[in-house]
């Protein structure tokens, strides 16, 4: 089984992630850091001196390495629905869980761990919020609101739901 975690930033993926692996027997695997480690420069470093595409372009290649990974759940960055390609490697043989947050439960997370190379001011990053949440849903076949849930309570929700997968 190979699942693939989307949201926004901070929407939990990297905290779910490992717990929800662990449930399901699974390895995790993180986008963001093997595309630091193809990279060989931090997140930030990418977006300096290549800007988004340059970040995109990484993920498009790291996500074309993950096609045929089984028995994994990936946690990809909040802008992965941001190319039809990338989605496509990830999207063939996984099923894709959208974790849901409100913009208001986010930016309360997001405000201790700014700046973020995509993170210019709220209102900014409220378009980008909107214009990624008919994205996430497209993709995903499991949605998940995370709204006032511990961690816990949100791996307890997507092993339910794919549980159900599996059954039917
Ligand atoms: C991004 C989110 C980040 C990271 C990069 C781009 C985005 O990941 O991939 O900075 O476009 O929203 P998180 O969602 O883990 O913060």
């Amino acid at each position: 089984m190979r699942i693939v975690l989307i949201g926004f930033m901070a929407s939990g993926k990297s905290s779910v992630a490992p717990l929800l692996a662990s449930a399901l027997g699974l390895e995790v695997v993180e986008m963001d850091a093997l595309i630091v480690a193809k990279a060989g420069k931090s997140i930030k470093d990418i977006f300096e001196a290549g800007g988004e595409p340059a970040f995109r372009k990484l993920e498009a290649a790291v996500a074309a390495e993950l096609q045929n990974r089984d028995n994994v759940v990936i946690s990809t960055g909040g802008g992965v629905v941001a190319r039809s390609e990338t989605m496509k490697y990830l999207t063939d043989k996984g099923v894709v869980v959208e974790l849901s947050c409100s913009f208001d439960a986010l930016m309360e997370r997001i405000r201790p761990t700014l700046p973020r190379p995509l993170f210019k001011d709220e209102a900014q990053a409220k378009a980008t919020y909107a214009k990624r949440q008919s994205l996430y849903h497209k993709y995903a076949s499991v949605h998940v609101n995370t709204d006032g849930k511990s961690v816990d309570e949100i791996v307890e929700a997507v092993f339910r739901k794919i549980q159900g997968i599996k059954k039917s």
